[in-house]
């Protein structure tokens, strides 16, 4: 297991993504601390990793507020001696353009993605220093933060700042031996999430692609280079390797998991290839 020992603090742990990561870490032998706003979300994924063996506790915490992040790494010492691995994935998603984006909510949105990230990256990696822990961190980007993507201000701007944001954390973080990268999904299968929200007794939005209006390949499957959308496993899988010892020399790095998807040449048509034949 590459995991043994080590204890991962994950946050916006729903049945999706983050939940379906706080599990494959789980199986690679790490302890879980699951972070939501949803207390809920924070409970089931706590409840689902301990019932898989391992050690897990749950807080219910607004990433956004420098008080309860401060609370919920202090929670994670007392509880398990500090956290080796952070992995920032709390998001909101709100499907509005430069044109039609509020204020407010434009705020919200980048104050949960970027100060979220910001908060618990400074208060996680202030607690490694003073442990002497050479911790890891990973921040959840999108295909969306590498793209122009209509309609998505907040989340493509975010996306894209956290990508930077990685880089010079990275940076600063490897007098200290703190590795710091990202990993990037796309538009996700969601199979696996509605079978996990399902597993945990919680309800659960699901599809995502199905709340933009107009223009978007009506099966996002067949844009894909693999002809095939990646999953929450396949996200796990990646994030177990870049938490761990076998990941030693890297920092600063974003690791894809889409498919081919950023590599394409945009007028390449995957889907079209293979209908052919
Ligand atoms: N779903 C996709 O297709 C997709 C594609 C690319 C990238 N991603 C990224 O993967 C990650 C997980 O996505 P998902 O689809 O599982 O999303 P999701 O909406 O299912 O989960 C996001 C979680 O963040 C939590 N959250 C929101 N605001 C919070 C706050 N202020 N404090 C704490 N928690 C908060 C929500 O309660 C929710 O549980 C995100 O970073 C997302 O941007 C998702």
């Amino acid at each position: 297991m590459k995991l043994e020992g080590k204890v991962a603090l994950v946050t916006g742990t729903s049945p999706n993504i983050m939940g379906g990561i706080a599990e494959g870490l789980a199986e690679e032998g790490a302890d879980l601390v699951c972070v939501d706003i949803n207390p809920e979300y924070a409970e089931q994924c706590a409840k689902s990793v301990v019932s898989g063996g391992r050690r897990a506790i749950a807080i219910a915490c607004d990433v956004t507020d420098e008080a309860q992040v401060t609370a919920a790494v202090e929670q994670a010492k007392e509880a398990f001696g500090g956290v080796d691995i952070l992995i920032n994935g709390a998001t909101v998603f709100n499907w509005k353009g430069v044109l039609d984006m509020p204020l407010d909510e434009w705020r919200r949105q980048t104050d949960v993605m970027l100060t979220g990230a910001f908060l618990f990256t400074k208060l996680a990696a202030k607690q490694m220093i003073d442990l002497g822990r050479k911790g890891s961190m990973i921040n959840i980007i999108s295909t969306a933060g590498h793209q122009g993507e209509p309609g998505n201000i907040g989340y493509g701007t975010s996306k894209g700042g956290l990508l930077n944001f990685t880089r010079s954390v990275a940076m600063e973080l490897a007098k200290y031996r703190i590795r710091v990268n990202s990993l990037t999904p796309t538009a996700t299968d969601r199979t696996e999430g509605l079978e996990r929200a399902k597993r945990w007794g919680v309800e659960w939005p699901g599809p995502r692609l199905g709340q933009r209006s107009g223009g978007w390949l009506a099966d996002p499957s067949t844009g894909s280079p693999l002809q095939k959308l990646p999953s929450p496993s396949h996200y796990a899988k990646a994030a177990a390797f870049l938490a761990s010892d076998e990941a030693e020399m890297i920092t600063g790095v974003d690791l894809r998991v889409d498919a081919g998807a950023i590599a394409k040449y945009w007028i390449w048509d995957p889907g079209a290839e293979s209908a052919q034949g």
